[in-house]
């Protein structure tokens, strides 16, 4: 495990929201229900998603919302149950794994940890892709 810190040179950082304060887990999960997908800067700046997996839980990973495609930020599509690029419509389903084109590859993943004040950090994912079996494209 690597101690997010503030800035990333210890390849992990804190989650912000949109107001650039850190994501407090309590707080997230008291104002998110399950199967959201949330959107938070992560490393790097990216907005990047954290999942709601259970009441009391976030996903061990969170998404990378940057369209492989392009590059627009991709929305997360509740009633459909994916996420649908509003650039040129590649599609990825609720991990993030390309369903359609014209992207070319899935979006990138992170993981995710609780700091021991509560906070939700990012720190860089370099195992294989768990959708795809392959290695991390963007490491
Ligand atoms: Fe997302 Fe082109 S940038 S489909």
């Amino acid at each position: 495990f690597i101690p997010p810190s503030s800035g990333g040179a210890g390849g992990g950082v804190t989650a912000k929201d949109a107001l650039g304060n850190d994501v407090v887990l309590k707080d997230f999960l008291a104002t998110h229900a399950v199967g959201e997908r949330v959107l938070a800067q992560g490393l790097k700046g990216d907005p990047t998603y954290l999942v709601v997996e259970d009441a009391g839980a976030i996903a061990s990973y969170g998404i990378n919302a940057v369209c492989t495609h392009l590059g627009c930020v991709v929305p997360w599509n509740a009633s459909e149950n994916k996420f649908i690029c509003p650039c040129h419509g590649s599609q990825y389903d609720a991990t993030g794994k390309v369903v359609r084109g014209p992207a070319p590859l899935s979006l990138a993943l992170v993981h995710t940890e609780i700091t021991e004040d509560g906070k939700i950090a990012m720190t860089p994912w370099t195992e294989t892709d768990f959708r795809t079996g392959d290695a991390p494209w963007w490491t």
